[in-house]
């Protein structure tokens, strides 16, 4: 009988011959007669068998369609458009950011482990990391964003050392080769959120030993603020040999059952087989689709960002202006290192008066999201951050004083009028 089922994509999952631009548009669309041209939308719950049989065989392998919260064909083609551009060897995509962060986390730290982050992290990453995971027996340092911090901070049971590779909102970059060196002597893994590294488009972090990266894909994936999305993708060389979650069970461990697939199968089965945390098919045919134009739209942010950080930096009104793409800024080096194509699209300043700042903006707009079309601000003290204590807040580069901008696509001239406006 003809298999009618819709095909999971027959494009390799990473075809390293293909730039940036071209995997971001190419990936993930099976090619052929009355095939579509973009990525479609399978909105269906579940997918029938023709057979006991073959219902059976996939019950026991879990590895193609059979029920939509662990794999649909549109989800799936946007995994394998992330891994081409992370160049990763596989990605589970998952309903949020945060539900993202949760899954690498959980997938190697169970009851009794530890964790390693930098201080200057997002504080909803900060706010797992500090309040939630220690309901699972599973503690956390969060600790300055240097090696020789992050080496101090490791304990024999530290499984993960974790950051982000523009911190949020600091504009801090780590040492990713550094970081992973550490990491993997202690027998840990190095896990980086890379939502402000766009997807790959600044920064692959997995090219400089990183272990898995995470996305927010709300972000400069989706890119018109119009949907949530987060991301897991792993590389090839992690070691989990040291890890019990792996190695207990003799023959049965999952290590030895699921060899070189064993990071992404557990991830996949945490995030979206048992926790739920799918994500739908029309989010994923959005974030795909937002991948599509994601390398014009944050070149283009990142070049207006440098040019307003530069402003920023000249004017009297303004404190301390933070943006890695900056020479004053004291990740200038490292983010030369490990960032291409762009310093990215977020800045922060310090305004004497933030709320005065913020009622004068006639352009820009205040919301907590970044990597939005539409240049956006907020007040981090009061709102992204402001259920951390002081003291975490101010380990996040956050001051009383700091506006947080994710910039868009407007014009450089209209945005500079604007800020200039509101400067007063
Ligand atoms: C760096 C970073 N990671 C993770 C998240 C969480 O993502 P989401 O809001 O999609 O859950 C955010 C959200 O702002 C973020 O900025």
């Amino acid at each position: 009988m003809t298999d009618l089922r819709p095909p999971l994509s027959e494009t390799p999952p990473t075809d390293t011959d293909w730039s940036f631009e071209t995997a971001a548009v190419q990936t993930g669309i099976p090619r052929g007669l009355g095939q579509t041209v973009g990525i479609p939308i399978h909105q269906a719950a579940a997918f029938q068998f023709a057979t006991l049989e073959e219902a059976q065989d996939e019950f026991a392998r879990n590895q193609g369609l059979s029920y939509a919260r662990l794999q649909n064909p549109t989800v799936r083609a946007l995994e394998e458009r992330i891994t081409a551009l992370e160049g990763g060897t596989a990605t589970v995509a998952l309903a949020s950011g945060q539900a993202a962060t949760m899954t690498a986390i959980l997938s190697v730290c169970r009851a009794g482990d530890h964790v390693v982050a930098s201080a200057s992290l997002f504080g909803g990453s900060a706010g797992l990391l500090n309040n939630i995971l220690p309901l699972m027996g599973i503690s956390a340092t969060l600790t300055a964003n240097t090696p020789q911090a992050i080496e101090a901070a490791l304990q024999p049971n530290t499984r993960l050392v974790w950051a982000e590779t523009i911190g949020n909102p600091a504009g801090d970059v780590p040492d990713l080769s550094a970081l992973a060196e550490l990491a993997h002597a202690h027998g840990a893994l190095l896990g980086i959120d890379n939502t402000w590294g766009g997807v790959g488009y600044l920064c692959r972090p997995l090219d400089f030993g990183a272990d898995m990266v995470t996305h927010s894909l709300t972000k400069w994936a989706g890119g018109h603020g119009a949907v949530l999305g987060g991301s897991v993708t792993v590389g090839t060389h992690h070691d989990l040999t040291r890890n019990p979650i792996y190695t207990e069970g003799g023959e049965n461990s999952i290590l030895n059952v699921r060899g070189e697939q064993a990071l992404a199968w557990r991830q996949r089965w945490l995030g979206a087989h048992q926790l739920g945390m799918t994500l739908s098919p029309h989010s994923a045919f959005l974030l795909a689709q937002g991948l599509e134009t994601l390398a014009l739209r944050l070149g283009r942010e990142s070049e207006t960002a440098l040019a307003l950080a530069e402003w920023l930096e000249a004017q009297p009104q303004v404190g301390r202006v933070s943006y890695p793409g900056l020479p004053s800024s004291p990740w200038h080096a490292l983010a030369r290192t490990y960032l291409h194509g762009g310093f990215g699209a977020v800045l922060t300043f310090e305004v004497p008066d933030p709320a005065a700042f913020l009622s004068r903006l006639r352009v820009i707009r205040i919301a907590p999201n970044l990597g939005d079309t539409r240049t956006l601000v907020v007040h981090p003290w009061t709102t992204t951050h402001g259920r951390l204590p002081e003291a975490a807040r101010r380990a996040a580069g956050v001051t009383p004083q700091t506006i947080r901008m994710s910039v868009g696509l407007e014009s450089l001239a209209d945005l500079q009028a604007d800020l200039a406006g509101a400067l007063g």
